[in-house]
This record gives structure tokens, C-alpha cells and sequence, in this order.
């Protein structure tokens, strides 16, 4: 798999920049050790701010034995505050990461408090702050840190996480902190790709949405594949007018010959093994996800290590399924936000609704395809559907189609997210 955008093709680890690390109380601030030695693997120079409740759980050394620097954790440090001011702190980073973030301080964030010196930084900067919540699930869950987080995205603050799963206090749930690797991945990439300073205003500014694009190959032998007539057009119009909404766009690609949108990331892969694996990393951080991608059903079950030859009159390719990418990140991520595409050749209507069902997608847009349609043109036509309802769109240039598509999916987005949270409300009267 290689990794691109249309800014910097060489995106990896990104030299010179600076990143501002800021910890908050939580057992999860351990993991943030991890991060800032992958940050300064990646070239970048760190500077770690810990607020009093972090010092309590992990010692400043530490950070400063790993990053070279004294750690800053007060305001009323005149030492610290003599060699840089906490307003010439604030414009020093490219990026603030605050990992682990408690909901007390991201709730004092979203209300403008600057009580201690990670706020302060916080309200006097204008670069771009990733924050990695990690927190009790129903802390989590709760409506209070929910709108908090709402008021965060909209003012453009990206957030990490949090993942599900085991958590410090013997519960279960949504809350966990995000892996260092996964932190790190979505803070250089962004720094890498320039994406990072450019937060865009829209309905889904602050979301993060990843595409799949394009065909997949599935090696016969190391000369031939099996493929499909995919050419990518309408993925990549898709990533590009959920980009213009605001979202920050990540797209896992087939091989295509097509131009990364500007402000995209960008994932090659080849195989359909290899986009399940891109996209479920991607997914681990992101709100939506749209699968495009023509991705083939089959795979051979044995691939020849020698170009095959013609030696006899037939030739049998034992081919075995390939994993459903769609329903793969669904059963790891239920409250992901997934659109999925379906081609058919007939019986539209009733394939893509058996579809919408089966995998557990929030929308479905079906297409006719075959006899010249759809795959590798320039116009396209979609009808669209969801639980309670439908929407034909085109017949169009698929850049128009993928524009009203992306329209649709903030506005199906902005309802998931608001009966999510009327249910957690109504859970809570009872
Ligand atoms: O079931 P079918 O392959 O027709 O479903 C099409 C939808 O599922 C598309 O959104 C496609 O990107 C996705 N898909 C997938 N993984 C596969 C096959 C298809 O995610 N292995």
C-alpha cells in the first residue's frame, strides 16, 4: 500500500515540524509516550504540556528524557515562561495533539475556559488541535460530552477516536483511547499532506470520511490479474465533493488513472485484501465511510509463483470469496455511518434494498451497469436509498451526481447523529 495526496506525494514522516502534546489526567496518558516517540520518529520536534492531573499519573521526565524538552505544565512558571511566553507557545506548533483528552477539559475547551495553561494554549492558537477523548463510557455516552464534542467538530477540532472495547475501569465500552499508531498515523498524514491547516467551512466540517475507489486485481499468476471495468470517475468524485462539504477525505484507491483530489489523502492498494486492510485502519477514525470501489468477489486460492503457460486446451483458476469489506468494518464499527454502491445488471431496486439490509448500511446508491453503462463514462445515474426513503439522482456528469449524492449523506449523517443523540436521551429519562 502506498500513501499520497496531491500536496506532498512523499507523505510520511514529516521533518521539522512542530508538535505541541498536551496530556490531561487519565490512566491513558501512559500511551502517550508511545505517541511523542513516534512523533520524533517522524522527524517532527515535540513539545509536551501536561496539566496537573496528568503529572499525577505519569512523570514529566519521561517526556522530557524522550523529547529533549522540559516538559511546560503552568502558567505561572517564570522560568519557563521568561524563555517562551505562553502566547509565543501557542503559535510555535504546526499542530496541538491533546492525548489522552478528559471530558473536563474538553468541555472547558468547548467553552472558551483557559484556567490552566493547556486551555490557555488552546484558546490562543489558531492551528490546527487533534483531540484523542479518552474517558468511561458513560462519561462518554453522556449528553453533556456529546454536545461538547458536536461544538468541537463545528469549530473545526479533529477528532481521534476513541475506540471501544475493555476499559481501565473493568467497564466495556466506547471511550478507550486511540492507539498511539492510529494518532500518530492521522496527525502526519495531515501535517504531510497539508490538510491539517486547511480546516473547510460545511455541514461536515470536522467529520472525517473515508472512500473506496476503483477495481481491485487479483493475481492469477505475476503476470495476470483478474479485474473489473471500474475506472475510479465516480469514487473520486465522491471524495472530492465530501471535501468541498468540509469533511477531511481519505481515499483507499484501486489502480486507476486518475488526479488525487486536492486536500485528499490518498491510499494505493491493489488488492482486495489490501483495501479491507487500508480501510479498516482509515475507518478506526472516521465518522463515514463510502464504499465505491468495484472490490472483486474472488480471489485465486492459489497464485502461480511462474507466469503460467499454454501447455493445455483448457485451464480451471480455483477462485474462494473474498471478504465483504463494507460488512467487515460494520461488525467492528456499528455507529460508523456507511454508504454503500450497487451495481447491478438487473432487478436494481431489490438487489440494492437486499443490500442496504444485509449489510447493515445506513444508504445505499444502486446503479445499472453493463451494455455501456456506468463503468468508465463520464455520466452516471443513481437511486438512492435508506430505511424510510429514496432519492433518484441524474442521469448527470458524475461529478454532479457525486456533488448531490454528497449533499444527501450530510443531511442523512446530521439525522443519524441527532436520533443518536435523542435515544441516549430518552435511555437516560428512564
Ligand atoms: O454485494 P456487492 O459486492 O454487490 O456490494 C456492493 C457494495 O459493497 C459496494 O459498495 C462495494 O464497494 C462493497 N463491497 C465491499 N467489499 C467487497 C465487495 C463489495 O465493500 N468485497
Amino acid at each position: 500500500m502506498r500513501s499520497s495526496s496531491n500536496s506532498d506525494p512523499n507523505h510520511g514522516p514529516v521533518p521539522g515540524r512542530r508538535i505541541l502534546l498536551a496530556l490531561c489526567g487519565g490512566i491513558a496518558a501512559y500511551k502517550s509516550a508511545e505517541l511523542a516517540r513516534r512523533f520524533i520518529k517522524a522527524g517532527c520536534e515535540v513539545q509536551v504540556v501536561m496539566t496537573d492531573s496528568a503529572l499525577r499519573f505519569i512523570g514529566a521526565q519521561t517526556f522530557q528524557a524522550l523529547t529533549g524538552k522540559p516538559v511546560r505544565s503552568s502558567l505561572w512558571d517564570e522560568a519557563a515562561e521568561a524563555a517562551m511566553g505562553h502566547i509565543e507557545l501557542a503559535r510555535w506548533p504546526d499542530a496541538i495533539v491533546i492525548a489522552p483528552a478528559t471530558a473536563n477539559t474538553l468541555a472547558k475547551i468547548a467553552h472558551g475556559f483557559a484556567d490552566d495553561l493547556l486551555t490557555t494554549l488552546v484558546l490562543a492558537t489558531d492551528k490546527p488541535i487533534f483531540v484523542a477523548p479518552a474517558m468511561n463510557r458513560l462519561m462518554w455516552a453522556n449528553a453533556a460530552t456529546q454536545a461538547n464534542m458536536s461544538t468541537l467538530r463545528s469549530r473545526g477540532f479533529k477528532v481521534i477516536g476513541p475506540g471501544s472495547g475493555a476499559q481501565a475501569c473493568g467497564e466495556v465500552g466506547e471511550g478507550r483511547v486511540a492507539e498511539p499508531e492510529d494518532v500518530a498515523a492521522v496527525v502526519l498524514a495531515a501535517l504531510a499532506s497539508g490538510s491539517a491547516a486547511k480546516a473547510l467551512d460545511g455541514p461536515l466540517s470536522g467529520r472525517r470520511a473515508v472512500v473506496t475507489a476503483g477495481p481491485t486485481r487479483e493475481p492469477i499468476d505475476p503476470v495476470r490479474f483478474i479485474t473489473n471495468r471500474s475506472s475510479g470517475k465516480q469514487g473520486y468524485a465522491v471524495a472530492e465533493a465530501l471535501r468541498a462539504l468540509g469533511a477531511e477525505v481519505t481515499l483507499v484507491s484501486g489502480p486507476v488513472n486518475l488526479e488525487t483530489p486536492a486536500g485528499v489523502q490518498r491510499i494505493d492498494c491493489e488488492t482486495a485484501q489490501d483495501m479491507l486492510d487500508a480501510t479498516v485502519a482509515a475507518c478506526a477514525t472516521a465518522d463515514i465511510l463510502v464504499g465505491t470501489a468495484a472490490v472483486a468477489d474472488y480471489r485465486c486460492v492459489e497464485v502461480a509463483g511462474q507466469k503460467i503457460k499454454k501447455k493445455t486446451e483448457t485451464l480451471e483458476l480455483e477462485l474462494t470469496k473474498n471478504a465483504d469489506i463494507l460488512s467487515e468494518v460494520r461488525s467492528l464499527q456499528p455507529q460508523l455511518f456507511i454508504v454503500g454502491f450497487a451495481a447491478e445488471t438487473e432487478k436494481l431496486a431489490e438487489h440494492a434494498k437486499g443490500k442496504l439490509a444485509r449489510k447493515k448500511l445506513n444508504l445505499i446508491a444502486a446503479n445499472w451497469v453493463g451494455n455501456g453503462r456506468a463503468f468508465d463514462r463520464d455520466d452516471n445515474a443513481l437511486t438512492v436509498y435508506w430505511a424510510d426513503g429514496e432519492l433518484a439522482i441524474g442521469p448527470a456528469d458524475k461529478r454532479e451526481v457525486a456533488g448531490q449524492l454528497a449533499g444527501l449523506i450530510a443531511e442523512r449523517y446530521a439525522a443519524a447523529c441527532n436520533t443518536a443523540a435523542s435515544s441516549t436521551k430518552a435511555r437516560k429519562a428512564k
